[in-house]
C-alpha cells in the first residue's frame, strides 16, 4: 500500500511519550522513534543517560518496533558541570522508570571510558553521545567508541547548536561531519546524526541526501512534532497530577539543584509568613482587626502554612519536587497583591 507519509516521517514519529521527565532531550523522542523504528539497531549504547529521558525513549521504540535490540545505559549517575552534580535519588527514580524495560536494557554505572572495553570492536549500531559537553569530552567519547561502531553504525550528537558554557559538540560535529553522511537537527538545543559505517542505513538516506528545502521541511517538522513533547511535559508540570504522582508512584524526580530551588523557595515563603506576622501583630495592636481584609490575610497565612506542611509531608515521603512549590508561590503571591492592596487603602483613609 502507497504510505501517504514522506520518508522522513513515520508512524513511530507521532507516538505519544510514556515517559515525561525532565529532560534537555524531550523534543527529539519524536526523531528517537522513527530511527528505532526506520533502521532498527540490534546494539543501543547511550552515554549518558541522567534522569533517562532519551534511553527511555529508545527503549519504547525497541518494545515497540525493533524486538529483540538492546539499549545500554553508561553514565556515573552522579552529574557533571553541564548536567549538575547529583544525588543517589537520581539513580533510584531512574531505575524505577526502567523496570518495565528490564529485558530490553542494561545499566553500567562507570564512566564512559571504564565502559568501553568491555563492548565488542564493530557491535554497536546506534551510539548516543549526551555526555559532559566540552569540545575535549565529546572528542574523546567520540574517538573511544568509534571502534565499537558496526558496519551500519550511527552516532548521535546532543547540543550541537548549544555555544554558551563553552560547549564545544557545535565544532566537533562541525569537523567530523566533512568525514560521514550526516544530518543536523537545529531544534531541542541540536540533534546532530552522522553514519561512520560503511553501510549508511536504507533509511537516512533521505535526511542525509536533502537539498536545502527538504532539510528545512524536515527539521520544521520534527521541530513541530517536538513542540509537541515538550508542551505535554510542561502541561504534566502544572497540572494537579505532579502533586500526587510522585507519592503514588514516584515517577517524578528532581535533580539536587532543584532541592536548593525548592529549599530557598521555602526560605522566601517563611521569611514572608514572618514579616507578615509582624505585620499583623502591629494592625492588631492598632485595633484594626475589624478591617475585612485582616481577615482576609489571616486566611491566606493559613492556606501558606497549609501548603508549607504539605510540602514537608510529600518531600518526606518522595524525594524533592519542584512543582509542589507552585501552590505555595501562588499562594504568596495573592497574599502579597492582597497585603498590597490592603496597605494602599490605609494610606489613603490616614491620608
Ligand atoms: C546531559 S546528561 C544526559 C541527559 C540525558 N541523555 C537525557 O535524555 O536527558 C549527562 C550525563 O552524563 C553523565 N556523564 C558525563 N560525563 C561522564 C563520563 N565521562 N562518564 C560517565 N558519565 C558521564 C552525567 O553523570 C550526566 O548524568
Amino acid at each position: 500500500m502507497h504510505d501517504p507519509l514522506p520518508t522522513f516521517l513515520s508512524r513511530p514519529s507521532f507516538d505519544q511519550v510514556e515517559h515525561l521527565v525532565e529532560s534537555a532531550w524531550l523534543e527529539h523522542a519524536p526523531f528517537a522513534f522513527h530511527l528505532v523504528a526506520a533502521v532498527r539497531p540490534k546494539v543501543i549504547v547511550e552515554l549518558g543517560t541522567h534522569h533517562g529521558f532519551s534511553f527511555l525513549a529508545f527503549c519504547q521504540a525497541i518494545r515497540r518496533y525493533s524486538p529483540g535490540s538492546l539499549a545500554h545505559a553508561v553514565d556515573t549517575w552522579q552529574g557533571d558541570e553541564h548536567a549538575g552534580h547529583y544525588g543517589e535519588e537520581v539513580f533510584e527514580a531512574f531505575q524505577r522508570r526502567r523496570e518495565g524495560y528490564a529485558d530490553i536494557s542494561n545499566l553500567v554505572r562507570s564512566t564512559f571510558s571504564q565502559a568501553v572495553g568491555s563492548f565488542a570492536d564493530g557491535s554497536i549500531d546506534l551510539l548516543h553521545i549526551d555526555g559532559r559537553h566540552y569540545y575535549e569530552d565529546v572528542g574523546r567519547d567520540f574517538a573511544e567508541w568509534l571502534p565499537k561502531l558496526s558496519r551500519r553504525g550511527v552516532v548521535l550528537f546532543h547540543d550541537t547548536e548549544v555555544r554558551q558554557r563553552d560547549f564545544g559538540v557545535w565544532k566537533l560535529f562541525e569537523e567530523i561531519s566533512a568525514r560521514y553522511p550526516h544530518f543536523n537537527f537545529h531544534h531541542g538545543h541540536g540533534l546532530g546524526i552522522l553514519a561512520v559505517g560503511e553501510e549508511v542505513p536504507e533509511a537516512l538516506r533521505v535526511f542525509f541526501e536533502a537539498d536545502a528545502e527538504t532539510a528545512d521541511l524536515i527539521r520544521t517538522a520534527y521541530a513541530r512534532l517536538g513542540a509537541g513533547v515538550s508542551d505535554a511535559f510542561r502541561a504534566s508540570r502544572r497540572s494537579v497530577a505532579p502533586i500526587v504522582r510522585p507519592v503514588v508512584d514516584e515517577d517524578v524526580s528532581a535533580p539536587s539543584d532543584e532541592m536548593g530551588l525548592l529549599k530557598r523557595r521555602l526560605a522566601a515563603v517563611e521569611e514572608f509568613a514572618r514579616r507578615l506576622d509582624a505585620g499583623q501583630a502591629r494592625l492588631i495592636e492598632r485595633q484594626e482587626v475589624e478591617d475585612p481584609i485582616v481577615g482576609v490575610v489571616v486566611a491566606l497565612e493559613q492556606r501558606v502554612a497549609k501548603a508549607e506542611r504539605r510540602i514537608a509531608r510529600l518531600t518526606w515521603h518522595a524525594g524533592v519536587l519542584m512543582p509542589l512549590t507552585a501552590p505555595v508561590v501562588a499562594a504568596v503571591q495573592f497574599v502579597r497583591r492582597k497585603y498590597a492592596k490592603f496597605r494602599r487603602r490605609r494610606r489613603q483613609r490616614a491620608g
